[in-house]
């Protein structure tokens, strides 16, 4: 399928960039761009891919993906036989999209103002693309973008980590760096370590990953490193934004089986509804 580049329409190049001191929003970055090559050795689970899909065949209709990365979710949906659009802000990502699978229509841009031409059953913001936005003002910009995208009785399910108050520190000066994955390739291993600094006023968890990609030979591997910021939202900030946006929120779970969202729950899925009736 074609890509569309939304690049030059109205406010597209309006994104983050970080400085010294915060992120401001003036000037394109996509972030995930330089990571693009790494992204499906990072993330190889698909234990989400069952829940998108039961939706799916609940709403039956045009699906919109909000941050879909390299298609991680759109692709298996769209092989389904689900007509599937997947916005995109990383021009790379979506390059790794494309040679996975021909059966997403891919749009890059902005998620919190890309006009996309029809309007969708299911709209899904999972894996954290949600938490990219970094400020409430940003959030809020996409819910409403999100909304006027879905038909009356569309739904919006967003799918973030539910981070523990230990997660969410700042630390020492000079802190260790973690282990975070160890990742067996077919031609040697990809290691990520990460340091976290966590700024409560703000929400924003800044990490700054390093990779270690070794190969089998014994010869010395390509370290990078690469700075990625998201914006923690839970629960009670995430259902009042939604209402203010005009959605009617069904659903919340703590998990992909439908567990109840506890203080223990890895994740936070929220399923809203957009009741009002398209003109
Ligand atoms: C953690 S990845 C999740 C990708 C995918 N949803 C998945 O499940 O694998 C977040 C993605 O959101 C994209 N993203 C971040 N901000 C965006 C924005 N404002 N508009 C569109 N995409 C954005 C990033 O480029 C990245 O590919």
């Amino acid at each position: 399928m074609p890509i569309q580049n939304l690049q030059g329409q109205g406010p597209i190049g309006d994104y983050y960039i970080l400085t010294e001191q915060n992120r401001i929003k003036d000037a394109a970055l996509p972030e995930y761009d330089p990571l693009a090559d790494l992204y499906d050795l990072e993330y190889v689970h698909d234990h989400d891919v069952p829940f998108w899909l039961t939706l799916a065949e609940r709403k039956r209709g045009p699906i919109v993906e909000w941050g879909a990365g390299t298609g991680r979710l759109a692709v298996p949906l769209a092989e389904a036989g689900f007509d599937v659009t997947g916005v995109e802000l990383s021009e790379r990502m979506i390059e790794r999209g494309c040679k996975k699978s021909e059966a997403v229509e891919w749009v890059q841009g902005d998620m919190r103002s890309a006009r996309l031409r029809k309007r969708y059953a299911l709209a899904i913001c999972a894996f954290n693309s949600f938490l990219c936005l970094l400020s409430a003002e940003d959030a809020m910009d996409f819910l409403r973008n999100a909304r006027e995208h879905l038909e009356t009785g569309g739904m919006l399910g967003i799918e973030v980590s539910a981070f523990s108050p230990e997660e969410l520190v700042d630390p020492p000066s000079d802190p260790e760096p973690q282990h975070d994955l160890t990742r067996e390739l077919q031609d040697g291993r990809l290691e990520r370590f990460s340091i976290s600094r966590y700024d409560a006023a703000s929400q924003l968890l800044a990490m700054r990953l390093f990779y270690e990609l070794g190969g089998t030979s014994g010869a010395p591997g390509e370290q990078r490193a690469h700075d990625l910021t998201i914006r923690i939202t839970g629960r009670d900030e995430l259902v009042p934004m939604l209402r203010l946006a005009g959605f009617e929120v069904e659903v919340v779970y703590g998990g992909f089986e439908g567990e109840p969202f506890t203080a223990d729950s890895d994740h936070l899925i929220v399923l809203a509804r957009n009741g009002q009736v398209v003109s």
